[in-house]
């Protein structure tokens, strides 16, 4: 399971309680984010957040793989294989956004580089948290950090990821749900856990 949305829709609060919620249920499900996740990834994540580094459009797009490809040699495949769970804060649809659609990479050609990096693991289900590019500025200034070498790409850079990912769902509507992510929190998580029901165990 994965949760995707732009910068400031709240996915790594969503996840958080959505992770919670499913241990207390009994669930042996495993939060992770991305990029990140095993020390390899997370080094390379302090790179690609990096303002200070000049990263072209290529090697941004090569480096979310590789840290993807090491998450998945290193994690994902061996909690699946012992039948675990795996809740993903962001997967390979953020490089079809981010850097197939906004950054004019072309959806196809990062797809392909992603088949590669992930042995062709997809997610059972991806929830999309929808929120207006405006919205998702004014949470991030909320947080008070400064704005990484990504967020600092402004509104329309944000509204090119959103019409991506909009198109991404439409194109896979048995695999995406799409949640309003301006509600408050706990209306997105209740929405959250109506979008996984049906792979849930009763
Ligand atoms: P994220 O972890 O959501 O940032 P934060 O922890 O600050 O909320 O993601 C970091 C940035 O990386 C974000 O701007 C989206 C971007 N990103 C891509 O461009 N492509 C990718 O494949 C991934 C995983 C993230």
């Amino acid at each position: 399971m994965t949760v995707e949305g732009i910068d400031g829709a709240g996915k790594t609060t969503l996840a958080r309680a959505l992770h919670a919620e499913l241990v207390a249920r009994g669930l042996p499900v495993e939060l992770l984010r991305e990029p990140g996740g095993v020390a390899t990834s997370e080094r390379i994540r302090e790179l690609v957040k990096d303002p200070g580094l000049v990263v072209g459009g290529r090697a941004e797009a090569l480096l979310f793989a590789a840290a993807r490809a090491q998450l998945v040699e290193e994690r994902l495949r061996p909690v699946l294989d012992a039948g675990g769970w795996i809740l993903l804060d962001r997967f390979v649809d953020s490089s079809l956004a981010y850097q197939g659609a906004a950054r004019g990479l072309g959806v196809e050609a990062v797809a392909a580089v992603n088949a590669f990096a992930t042995g062709g693991l997809v997610p059972d289900r991806t929830l999309l948290l929808r929120v207006d590019a405006a919205t998702g500025r004014a949470r991030q200034d909320g947080r008070g950090s400064g704005a990484d070498r990504l967020e600092q790409a402004g509104d329309a850079f944000q509204a090119a990821v959103a019409g991506a990912y909009d198109e991404l769902a439409a194109a896979e509507p048995a695999r995406f749900r799409v949640l309003d992510a301006a509600q408050p929190p706990e209306a997105v998580l209740a929405a959250a856990l109506g979008a996984l029901a049906d792979l849930l165990p009763v």
